[in-house]
């Protein structure tokens, strides 16, 4: 497979091929979401809640995400990796914005970058394009702004919010992002916006009219304690329950001395040399 690129991804739209998207948090996630043949990962901040424990994004900072993506990008030859900048560290200056930028790029070892906003962040878009950064937007429920909007709402309801984001979007799209993904938007609000645009629009509870689609790794695969699945994810697999039901038996097991198991064990007298493998 050809390493995926942003021409590749424009191509793609215009092709009608719909791109797709994971987030992943370190090595052996990303390693899998590549085997699985996935166009992209997102190293999304909502590392925040589906790893750290945090209850929303705010608290995770830049070193967190320079060393998840770190240890995503290490697992992939041809996955598009994509890092997010965190809360508060792209905005004030774009001088400020663009150090934080580059550690994430340089240390993260990323492809891309992606923020949340619309015509308010693109002076720092622009500003990360001409340096050479591409950067894909965020548009419609953006989690770092949950304490501003009030909640996690569906977004692009009534005309007047459709308008605002398609105008964002354009904005966006004019400062040189070459992807906008959409997230909790109406189906209606999310399709207009798909069609306005040349570049790709990546949905997360936005219909099935984007140009490609983004889930949450711990969310598509049920990799989480007792969550209520949320309307805009399909399970793909349980993992979680896989996960609980495999250390329950790990712990049976050796309260019952049942493992570790003869072809389990080494002996001096009888093996020359030990090795780890059988
Ligand atoms: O952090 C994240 O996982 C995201 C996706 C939901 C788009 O930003
Ligand atoms: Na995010």
């Amino acid at each position: 497979r050809k390493p995926m690129n942003i021409l590749r991804m424009k191509k793609m739209k215009q092709e009608g091929i719909p791109l797709t998207v994971i987030t992943a948090y370190d090595y052996p996630s990303a390693k899998l979401a590549e085997e699985a043949g996935v166009d992209a990962i997102l190293v999304g901040d909502s590392l925040g809640n589906v790893v750290l424990g945090y209850d929303s994004t705010l608290p995770v900072t830049l070193e967190d995400m320079i060393y998840h993506s770190r240890a995503v990008a290490r697992a992939v030859t041809t996955t598009f990796v994509v890092a997010d900048m965190p809360f508060m560290t792209y905005h004030g200056s774009v001088d400020t914005a663009l150090s934080n930028i580059g550690r994430l790029m340089r240390e993260g070892g990323c492809k891309a970058v992606k923020m949340e906003g619309g015509a308010e962040i693109a002076p720092v878009v622009e500003a990360c394009v001409k340096a050479g950064v591409p950067v894909m937007g965020h548009l419609g429920l953006t989690p770092q702004s949950v304490n501003q909007i009030g909640g996690y709402l569906v977004q692009g309801k009534t005309p007047e919010q459709a308008e605002k984001l398609l105008a964002d979007a354009k904005a966006l799209e004019k400062a040189g992002a070459f992807a906008v993904v959409l997230e909790l938007v109406t189906d209606e609000t999310a399709a207009k916006i798909t069609e306005e645009l040349s570049i790709p629009t990546i949905g997360i509870g936005a219909g099935n009219r984007c140009d490609g689609q983004v889930l949450v790794f711990h969310d598509a695969l049920q990799y989480s304690s007792g969550e209520r699945p949320k309307k805009f994810v399909k399970t793909y697999a349980n993992v979680g329950d896989q996960i609980r039901s495999g250390l329950s038996q790990y712990v049976e097991e050796v309260k019952a001395r049942q493992f570790p198991a003869e072809e389990n064990t080494f002996h001096g007298e009888r093996e020359t040399v030990g090795s780890l493998y059988g």
